[in-house]
């Protein structure tokens, strides 16, 4: 089978509509409790500007970033997603011994092994099984993805979805073309299972989408690791090509989650997309034809967290009273791969 028809099939089998049909009682997983962490350091453009050739208004102008948060040495992926996880567990009034399992998301972890997801386990005391999950900036995405099937299928009942990164660790702080773009952070949801009918009226998760393109890997790519390299690397972009991408195949995302749910774009009540452009942000936007309120924005004050950009939108929107029960979000990645993907959320 060519990657082409693979990638078809699988986008054809991903909605849970597909498993059930409408009015029969299916198994849905529900947004129980939504937590964010934020380094406590924060770099202003204006501060990076003393150290590399940038400054303010051209960062504002081209990708709508203000400042971002820079983790300390204690902060690693593993003490922010611990902190993230927490405050979703205290949101939904759940304890450690609610957790099935735990996804985190990351393209930072503490250790090749073993998973920085364990360590977070252990951090909370939690019982179950714990792994991470690699697909860049889709990584929360991705991890969601999952995380409904499992709950889905029954394989589990309460599920911590972490996205956590420690970005500043891979910059090259020479390359302006990269390193004014990202900042660190965590966001995590925790999912509990529940039912529904199996319509687009549900609350929970109600599909979602994920891809990937290996033949685009090298447009967006760290040049160390483990495998091929004594050292950890530093993220390598050409912000041209994946901006491209970014635009049409996002689009192409949104519509894929409506149309899987029956939805017209106007169900949407919020777009919590991933925080790498405010240009991208504003491009999707305005083809769900959506006006700017009704957009999950953090990029200004976080710039790019990758895999924790999506949970710390969340967070936020959920912290200020944005997020109300039975609104519909949709959520919608790309990031290194290329991987790319959306959600739709009922509240
Ligand atoms: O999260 C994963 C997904 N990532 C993304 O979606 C990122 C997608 N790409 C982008 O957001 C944009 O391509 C960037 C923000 C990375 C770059 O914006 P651009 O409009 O594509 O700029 P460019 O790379 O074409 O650079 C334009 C100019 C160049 O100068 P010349 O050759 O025209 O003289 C760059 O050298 O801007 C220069 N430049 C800078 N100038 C000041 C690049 N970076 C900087 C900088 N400060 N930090």
């Amino acid at each position: 089978m060519d990657l082409a028809v693979e990638m078809a099939d699988l986008a054809s089998r991903q909605p849970a509509e597909a498993a059930a049909p409408a009015g029969a009682r299916v198994v849905r997983a529900i947004l129980a409790g939504i937590g964010g962490y934020l380094p406590e350091k924060i770099v202003s453009n204006e501060e990076l500007s003393r150290t590399v050739d940038t400054s303010d208004s051209w960062i504002r102008e081209r990708t709508g970033i203000g400042q971002r948060h820079i983790a300390a040495p204690h902060e690693t992926c593993a003490f922010m997603g611990t902190r993230a996880a927490q405050a979703a567990l205290a949101d939904a009034g759940a304890t450690p011994g609610d957790v099935d399992a735990i996804i985190l998301a990351t393209a930072t972890p503490d250790q090749a092994f073993p998973a920085t997801a364990v360590r977070v386990q252990a951090a909370l005391g939690c019982g179950g099984f714990a792994f991470d999950l690699s697909a860049a900036c889709s990584g929360f995405v991705y991890a969601l993805s999952v995380a409904d099937a499992m709950i889905r299928t029954g394989q589990v009942r309460g599920v911590l979805v972490i996205g956590s990164e420690v970005y500043s660790r891979i910059m090259n702080w020479q390359d302006r073309g990269t390193c004014v773009l990202f900042g660190d952070g965590a966001g995590a949801v925790f999912l509990r299972a529940g039912s529904g009918d199996g319509t687009g009226a549900d609350r929970g998760v109600l599909s979602t989408h994920i891809h990937s393109d290996g033949r685009l890997g090298d447009i967006l790519y760290v040049d160390g690791a483990v495998g091929r390299s004594d050292r950890p690397g530093h993220l390598v972009m050409n912000g041209k090509e994946v901006f491209r991408h970014a635009v049409h195949r996002l689009s192409d995302a949104v519509d894929e989650a409506l149309a899987a749910n029956g939805l017209d774009r106007s169900a949407v009540d919020w777009l919590v997309p991933h925080q790498a452009n405010m240009r991208i942000v504003d491009a999707i936007a305005k083809r769900l034809g959506l006006p700017v309120g009704h957009v999950v924005v953090t990029i200004d004050r976080h710039a790019n967290t990758s895999a924790a950009s999506i949970p710390l939108a969340m967070a936020e929107a959920h912290a200020d009273g944005r997020l109300k029960p039975g609104q519909v979000l949709l959520l919608s990645a790309l990031g290194g791969g290329l991987t790319w993907g959306s959600a739709l959320i009922r509240l």
